[in-house]
């Protein structure tokens, strides 16, 4: 059985899966275990919505009819500047900039190739290929803390399904279109959209999934003090 910290270091962000389909049974087992992630005041701020089949290929078609109506290959709607600061600084902003390079060099994507950029970005709106999409969903009066504990319950999912020999990727991108989603799935007001989660069976053949992207070391964030 895999222990806690080898998912901890096994789980990467996967952006190209297989087709093959995840029962419904797998999904409720994974949420089943990543139910029990903590939060302050045992709030459970998280809601969560998962589509598959019909479902899915609903909001994946909604979603590249906007980005077809787009300006600049990415939507932005109100509310979808919930990703980064503005003017991103160091080191930050470095991070940021070596992760996009790093990934477009394993695909072959030059800097100078903006439409293969941009389709490769699109196809967030395809969950990468993976099957089943989770969208993660908060009350819109919640504030910081339980943004953070939403956070918890996504690093659990994604450790869950690691688990269960499923990948996923994080995709704030679907921020971009929020409240269209929001509006599709009929949400209540209150209700908010804040990101989604690619799920399914990783393809380990494709190059973008053998991107290792760096961390800062230990002594770079964090002070030990009185040890
Ligand atoms: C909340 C959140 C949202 C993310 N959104 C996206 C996204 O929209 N598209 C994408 O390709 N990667 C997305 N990522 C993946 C990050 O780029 C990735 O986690 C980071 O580069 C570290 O790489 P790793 O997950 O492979 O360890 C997201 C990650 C997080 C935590």
């Amino acid at each position: 059985m895999l222990s806690v910290s080898a998912a901890i270091r096994q789980r990467i962000s996967v952006r190209r899966f297989l087709p093959t389909p995840i029962p419904e049974s797998q999904v409720r087992e994974l949420l089943d275990t990543a139910r029990w992630s903590p939060s302050g005041g045992n709030l459970q701020p998280w809601k969560l919505i998962a589509v598959a089949g019909a479902e899915r290929a609903a909001v994946v078609a909604l979603a590249h009819d906007l980005l077809a109506h787009s300006e600049g290959g990415v939507p932005r709607e109100q509310g979808s500047d919930l990703v980064y600061p503005p003017n991103l600084w160091e080191p930050y902003r470095s991070r940021r900039y070596q992760l996009g390079e790093q990934m477009y060099a394993l695909m072959g994507i030059p800097r100078e190739d903006r439409a293969g950029r941009l389709a490769h970005v699109a196809r967030n709106f395809e969950f990468f290929g993976a099957p089943v999409g989770l969208f993660f969903v908060i009350d819109r009066r919640m504030g910081r803390g339980q943004w953070a504990h939403l956070g918890m319950f996504m690093q659990t999912v994604a450790l869950a399904a690691l688990a269960q020999g499923l990948g996923t990727c994080m995709q704030e991108f679907w921020g971009t279109i929020r409240d269209t989603l929001h509006a599709h799935f009929a949400l209540p007001e209150t209700d908010l959209i804040y990101c989604a989660m690619a799920l399914g069976v990783a393809d380990m053949s494709a190059p973008v999934n053998r991107l290792r992207s760096p961390r800062a070391a230990v002594d770079d964030f964090a002070s030990l003090r009185g040890f």
